[in-house]
């Protein structure tokens, strides 16, 4: 496996990687899942390796894809609830014998594994747009081991590898010419992240497939992110259209990727306080964007149906869409969860 320049790096954003490095982990990750379905064993990737899981929100695929792919590639996982560690602690948040200050907690970690891997956002946060990645980048600062980001409020990168993992299965390493559909959905819940969205967007836009991106108007992006994936469109031969309905997404699509998101703007660092309630209203008003048959019909013939999951479904799409000819590929981008993160911890743990 030829991974230079990739040992002993942080995977905190996709936008710390090139295009090159991303494609590496690709390459890995392609062929560990075919040796998968050869039943072949590579055990001997990252033998003894020890991956430290710190989660402060819940998960179903990323606990269960991180804590399989070390396994499988001849390591083991240790699950830390930080409830029943201490919580960490950025220097002057500090609680007396509740919380350890991170530094003192990465560098104990580091000593007795070979990487860390943190989720951290939402509520756990106060919905502080960038607290989580801060704890992140601040454990990746004293670690003297790879720092991994299982998501915060801005970034899922394991969801974003996984996610063209996918894309490119179905439609090879260049999506020029590919549409993408990508929109806001509804959710009665306001708690869902962006960072999916993003993450989504921001890795296909390093291979040249146009996106056609549906959103109420009150349900922006982080505008450096979308900076960032326009300026890799224009590089990659894409393009990058707004429009406002999830018809105008879904219209002669390959591909409809259509999920809930917060409204950024109803979130510190905009508000003092999360503004659920009104969120919530917000919401309600847009009650009606479903990915839906409806929606799924306006796409080409053989369109999928892209979501990172856990999704409402009734909700943000329909069970005939999920449990129809759409929706396999978004439990194939929950599998790829698990190649992509063994292509990308095969790169970069020593
Ligand atoms: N897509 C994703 O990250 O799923 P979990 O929240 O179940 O980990």
């Amino acid at each position: 496996m030829i991974t230079e320049g990739l040992k002993g790096r942080d995977f905190i954003t996709l936008r710390d990687f090139s295009k090159a490095e991303i494609e590496t982990m690709l390459d890995i990750a392609l062929r560990l899942k075919a040796d998968n379905v050869m039943r072949r064993q590579h055990t001997d990737v990252l033998p003894g390796r020890t991956l430290h899981m710190m989660f402060f929100n819940p998960s179903l695929r990323t606990r269960i894809s991180y804590e399989a792919g070390i396994f499988e590639l001849g390591g083991n996982a240790h699950f830390l609830e930080p409830s029943a560690t201490r919580v960490p602690a950025l220097e002057g948040e500090e609680t007396a014998y509740l919380t350890e200050r991170i530094s003192d907690m990465a560098r104990v970690l580091s000593r007795m594994g070979d990487a860390i891997a943190i989720r951290i956002l939402g509520d756990v946060v106060g919905w502080e747009y960038d607290k989580g990645q801060r704890i992140i980048q601040e454990f990746a600062k004293w670690s003297e081991v790879p720092v991994i980001n299982m998501e915060d409020n801005i970034s899922h990168p394991s969801q974003g590898l996984a996610d063209i993992m996918t894309l490119s299965e179905l439609y090879g390493r260049d999506l020029r010419g590919r549409k993408l559909g990508v929109s806001w959905a509804y959710s009665p819940s306001t708690k869902k992240p962006i960072a999916p969205h993003h993450d989504f967007m921001y890795a296909a836009s390093l291979f040249g497939p146009d996106i056609v991106f549906a959103h109420p108007p009150e349900m922006r992006i982080d505008p450096e992110i979308e900076k960032a994936i326009q300026t890799n469109l224009e590089a990659s031969g894409g393009s990058y259209t707004v429009v406002d309905s999830m018809e105008d997404a879904a219209e002669d699509a390959d591909v409809l990727y259509a999920k809930n998101y917060v409204a950024l703007d109803l979130l510190p660092p905009v508000t003092q306080e999360p503004q659920h309630e009104e969120m919530s209203k917000l919401f309600e008003k847009y009650r009606d964007w479903t990915a839906d048959k409806k929606r799924m019909d306006l796409a080409k013939p053989d369109a999928r149906y892209m979501h990172c999951l856990p999704c409402d479904r009734g909700f943000e799409v329909s069970d005939e869409v999920l449990d129809g000819k759409w929706g396999e590929t978004a439990f194939d981008e929950a599998e790829n969860r698990l190649h992509a993160q063994k292509g990308m911890m095969a790169s970069i743990i020593p």
